[in-house]
């Protein structure tokens, strides 16, 4: 779980990410796609950190979770922004329902096989700092139907301190501060992704972001 925490005198959300734990939900991949051995290659700037954020474990906020509720004490976002989201977005078809995994054979050979490609939609929202935030769809593992999996992708030049032109240390760790158009983005994704997300986040998650004191931390 990634460590998320208010900077009283910089007056910005912190978090913590790892970027030399590529099996984790956080990971360092070349322009987005491909992961990369962060210890043995160097680091440029086509380089993004994607983060497969959560929201809640149990009944205890996380991550997203976590930052809405900071977000939301330290008026970084209003419940006016929060309640507009939710307003535009709870009876929209969501991504789930509305794509599909398709395949397309083609003339390609390969040995004596023929080439069948795997099309699966993506759906990107981009914001104005170059991070973008995207909702894929997948197979669900051992169990019948699709799954939305929501990851915002951070350009290295964006993190303390920036670890482009050199290879990671061991165990590097990097700061993020997110900002009210990324909170919303990831709000947004996931009120859209699934009708399980929604819910989530609608029923749960700001709720209890709502309500939640902060402690000075
Ligand atoms: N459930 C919790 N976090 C998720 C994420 N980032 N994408 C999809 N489902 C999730």
């Amino acid at each position: 779980m990634i460590a998320v925490s208010w900077n009283e005198p910089k007056k910005v959300i912190e978090c913590k990410l790892p970027i030399t734990k590529p099996t984790s939900h956080v990971r360092v991949k070349r322009k987005g796609i491909k992961p990369i051995a962060t210890r043995k290659e160097t680091l440029t700037d086509r380089d993004y950190i994607e983060w497969q954020i959560s929201y809640i474990e149990g009944d205890k906020l996380i991550e997203l979770g976590e930052i809405l509720s900071i977000a939301y004490n330290k008026y970084v976002v209003t419940k006016k922004d929060i309640e507009s989201l939710v307003e535009r977005f709870k009876d929209t078809k969501t991504f789930e329902e509305s794509y599909e995994i398709s395949r397309s054979i083609t003339e390609e050979k390969f040995e004596d096989f023929k080439v069948i490609y795997e099309k699966t939609p993506i759906l990107r929202y981009e914001l104005k700092d170059g991070c973008y935030i995207d909702i894929a769809l997948r197979h669900k593992q051992k169990a019948v139907g699709y799954q939305a999996m929501v990851c915002i992708y951070i350009p290295l030049k964006n993190v303390n301190p920036q670890p482009i032109g050199r290879r990671a240390q061991s165990n590097e760790v990097v700061t993020w501060n997110p900002e009210r158009e990324h909170i919303l983005g990831l709000l947004k994704a996931f009120l859209i992704a699934s009708r399980k997300h929604r819910g989530d986040i609608i029923q749960k998650v700001i709720p209890k972001a709502l309500s939640t004191e902060i402690k000075d931390c």
